[in-house]
């Protein structure tokens, strides 16, 4: 038998018993002639103590080096007064080894198995196993076990099934590329790796499932970032015979069922709602962080007639004005404000006015362009005190916002806006618009995805720009954390928007002829959401990067350092699928 309690066990109340533990030597310590190791599983760490009285048990312990594995056995007793650790649950503790079995050793450690170790991310991934063992990690992944158990408690309940659909299968938009699996039995043709379930589950809701779900892997070759894997994991599901509220309301159950499982707190049901047009007008983000305030004025009204050209010029060309107010601000460097007009300009803005509220007024090299009572106006609709200063943005509404909103941010950060504390504000982004201007391709783009049903009220020919749709974004703390929509259950609807996206009938039919024949027939209505699992964990775990959310995560180059994926594979596997490399000479 390798243990009668875990490392993280033990009590002052099993004093006397007879303890087995097995686990890895967290940490050795040779206290002038008795010997300390600190033993761990997943479950916590126990000190183990080694006498010289016991001569070859101490001698095999003093062979005893970090990560061996080992198994002890022996008397627990009361630790000496004074040596208890209260940071420790079993502190009060510790195991008298009577026997120890050396169940493996190992080398010596490329980095130290602690929270603090220096070592870089490469190393770190590349030895993954042992970054696995650091509590932090084994923590998170527990978490999102929990979460994951727990959102199928909750949809099992609400009788969704569980349902898997292909993983070799076609192209579905989701806007990134695909990743391809060349068909042996097929030379020349390729399956696609799915960017989400996508079509399989709306199909499947043409198959009468009613309702269906699945944890599901996704696959999207898109460039990287720290909320961004080349495969990430979904909570992914879909619903027949319904509308918006039944697909939200769901999906709060599921969320806040799971926030509770996780961090055993309640979160306040239903989450607030905001459209996508408030959303950007006041946080300049379709996915706002509410945790902190910093909104968005709008002083275009009161900026329209002003003898500052750059703010009644944009307000000619059917632009906007809008301020952001820094509470407190009006101190700011120079050198600072030049910073965030670079930050600003880098994003595509032309300048970054701004100006400053003092006791004695306003102070601003373009001051002078303003009336006092412009002035006073535009300090009025913003808010602005004395101590604060003002930053606007003027030009055409999308940008404006955006450039703010990105403003906004980078603000609350450097003046540490964003509550220290965990802070949980989930939020519902909706009436988004159904399509978006592509200026660079002269085209409409799906906001969402092609799928998404257009809001009643749409009309497609007169007026694509304000067609919305029927979707829905879920936001955490300024995170996207998934979104849906109520689909397209008609097939003449489905082809109208095709042809709006410039996708032709052909070129449909080749893509998902297969959807709009399962919607000729007899389709229901029925819409669903997918969750980032990913995302979701990282979000309560506090972590920046969902790589310490998933156990074997790639690199921001989509490498697997572990196992040393991609890699190059022999001539025979290529020929073997009719493949041929075309790549550039390699430089020396
Ligand atoms: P969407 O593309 O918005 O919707 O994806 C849903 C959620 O998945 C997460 N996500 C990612 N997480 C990590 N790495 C990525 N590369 C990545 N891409 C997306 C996000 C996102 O909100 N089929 C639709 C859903 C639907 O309409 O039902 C879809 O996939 O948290
Ligand atoms: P200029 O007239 O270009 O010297 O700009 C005067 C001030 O307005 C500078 O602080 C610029 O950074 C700023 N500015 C210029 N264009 C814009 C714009 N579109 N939005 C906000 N500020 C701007």
């Amino acid at each position: 038998m390798y243990r009668t309690h875990s490392c993280g066990q033990l009590r002052a109340s099993d004093i006397g018993k007879t303890a087995t533990l097995s686990g890895w030597v967290h940490s050795r310590r040779d206290h002038g002639g008795v010997l300390f190791i600190d033993m761990r599983d997943r479950e916590g760490l126990t000190q183990v103590v080694f006498n010289p009285e016991q001569a070859e048990l101490y001698k095999t312990a003093e062979t005893l080096r970090s990560e061996f594995v080992v198994k002890v056995s022996g008397p627990v007793r009361q630790r000496p007064a004074g040596t208890e650790n209260s940071h420790l649950a079993t502190g009060a503790v510790e195991v008298a080894a009577a026997s120890l079995e050396i169940l493996n050793t190992s080398l010596a450690l490329p980095f130290e198995i602690s929270e603090f170790s220096e070592a870089s991310e490469e190393v770190r991934l590349s030895y993954r196993f042992l970054d696995l063992r650091r509590p932090s990690l084994q923590k998170n992944l527990t978490l999102r076990h929990k979460i994951a158990q727990n959102v199928r408690e909750t949809l099992n309940k609400e009788g969704f099934l569980e349902i898997e659909t292909p993983m070799l299968t076609k192209s579905t938009p989701e806007g990134a590329r695909d990743f391809l699996v060349p068909s042996r039995l097929n030379p020349g043709s390729f399956y696609a790796l799915p960017q989400s379930p996508q079509i399989f589950k709306q199909i499947l809701m043409v198959g009468g499932m009613e309702k269906y779900y699945q944890i599901v892997r996704c696959f999207r070759d898109e460039d990287l970032r720290s909320d961004r894997q080349p495969e990430f994991t979904q909570i992914d599901l879909e619903m027949s015979f319904v509308e918006e509220a039944d697909v939200m309301g769901v999906t709060e159950k599921l969320v806040a069922a799971a926030f509770k499982a996780a961090m055993g707190q309640d979160c306040e049901l239903p989450f607030p709602r905001l459209s996508y047009k408030d959303a950007m007008d006041r946080y300049g983000s379709d996915k706002p962080d509410i945790r902190f305030g910093l909104e968005l004025t709008d002083v275009s009204e009161e900026a329209a007639n002003c003898g500052f050209n750059v703010f009644s010029g944009a307000v000619k060309d059917k632009g906007v004005v809008k301020a952001l107010r820094l509470e407190g601000g009006a101190a700011i460097a120079r050198a600072e404000i030049d910073r965030l007009t670079d930050f600003v300009k880098k994003l595509g803005a032309k300048g970054l006015a701004w100006i400053k509220f003092t006791e004695s007024g306003p102070d601003s090299a373009i001051t002078k362009f303003f009336s006092k009572k412009d002035l006073e106006a535009i300090g009025k609709k913003a808010g602005a005190k004395a101590g604060d200063v003002l930053f606007f943005g003027a030009g055409p509404w999308k940008s404006v916002v955006t450039v703010l909103g990105a403003l906004r941010l980078e603000l609350a950060k450097r003046n540490n806006l964003i509550p220290k504390e965990p802070v949980y504000k989930f939020l519902w982004v909706v009436d988004f618009p159904l399509l978006e201007w592509d200026e660079k391709d002269k085209r409409w783009n799906a906001m969402h995805h092609p799928f998404t049903s257009p809001a009643p009220g749409s009309d497609l020919e007169k007026d694509p720009g304000a067609a919305k749709a029927r979707a829905y974004d879920i936001v955490l703390n300024g995170t996207e954390l998934g979104g849906g929509s109520i689909r397209i259950h008609r097939k003449d609807i489905q082809e109208k928007v095709f042809t709006m996206l410039g996708i032709s009938g052909e070129s449909a039919k080749e893509k998902f002829g297969f959807l709009l024949s399962a919607l000729e027939f007899g389709a229901p209505p029925h819409g669903g959401i997918a969750l980032g699992l990913d995302r979701f964990v990282a979000l309560l775990t506090g972590e920046d990067s969902i790589r310490d959310t998933i156990a074997f995560p790639k690199t921001q180059k989509g490498a697997d350092l572990l196992s040393g994926s991609p890699s190059p594979v022999a001539q025979k596997q290529l020929d073997e699928i009719y493949i041929k490399t075309n790549l550039p000479p390699k430089k020396t």
